[in-house]
């Protein structure tokens, strides 16, 4: 089976308003399989997001080797790093992320107004069959503000998911959910990405959540670590 994600030796900074660098994460090791979801524990503060923005190539490494879907992604010049991001790669942001002056579907079409330029009729085919496997195409006329938080959740993974995308990352998706509203966004949430051969980084809090995903990783002071299984009900699938 082929990896979504390798990751060697990676070590990662956040820029501060005076311009030194602040370093956050080192000697970061992963691995993500096809078809698998991999879950991030850890405190706040500990590097979750930072991990994410770096999986994501928001953010380039300091340091070591990073492959998306076979691609080479370090040392890549900002143009070429977003040109991987936008064809590989879909976000489901921290908390609520829609656009609150657009619809729904304008929301999903959002993605296609980065890169090179698609038909028209081609975007509102994608954004419709997004907002279908979300169970969400009879909501896309409405916005955000009519929307509960579960929807307006998986409009924002219809988003995430509207180029079809090789890796998901998703910052504490289900953070705002009630617990069966969360476990429903989480299974949208897999089956979209296991279902379909893509990989699923999940950051989460939530035992449940983590315990479902095939991987468990802790983030302790900006080093990661395979953690054991957190439960074993629900286990990956
Ligand atoms: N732009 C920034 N400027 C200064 N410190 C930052 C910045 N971004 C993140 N940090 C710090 O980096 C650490 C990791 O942040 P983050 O990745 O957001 O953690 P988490 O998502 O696990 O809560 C935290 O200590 C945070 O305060
Ligand atoms: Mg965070």
């Amino acid at each position: 089976m082929a990896d979504v994600v390798v990751g060697q030796d990676l070590a990662a900074s956040v820029r501060l308003p005076g311009g030194e660098r602040l370093p956050i994460l080192r000697d970061v090791c992963i691995r993500i399989p096809e078809g698998t979801s991999a879950a991030i524990l850890g405190r706040s503060g500990s590097g979750k997001s930072t991990l994410l923005a770096m999986l994501g190539l928001m953010n380039r490494p300091d340091q070591g080797e990073l492959t998306i879907a076979g691609h080479a992604a370090t040392g890549l010049s900002e143009h070429d790093a977003a040109r991987l991001r936008n064809s590989l790669i879909g976000f489901v942001f921290q908390g609520y992320s829609l656009i609150e002056h657009l619809t729904v579907q304008e929301n999903v079409e959002l993605p296609f107004s980065f890169g090179a330029n698609a038909r028209h009729r081609d975007v509102r085919r994608a954004a419709h069959r997004a907002l279908d496997s979300v169970g969400m195409a009879r909501f896309s006329s409405r916005r955000p503000a009519q929307l509960s938080g579960g929807e307006q959740q998986r409009a924002a993974i219809a988003r995430a998911l509207v180029r079809s995308p090789r890796l998901i990352l998703a910052d504490e998706p289900t953070g705002a959910l009630d617990v069966d509203t969360g476990e429903h966004v989480m299974g949208v949430l897999r089956d979209a990405t296991v279902g379909s051969g893509s990989g699923l980084v999940i950051v989460t809090h939530d035992p449940v959540i983590a315990g479902s995903a095939h991987s468990q990783w802790h983030l302790v002071h900006g080093s990661l670590r395979p953690a054991d299984p957190v439960v074993q009900e629900g286990a990956a699938r």
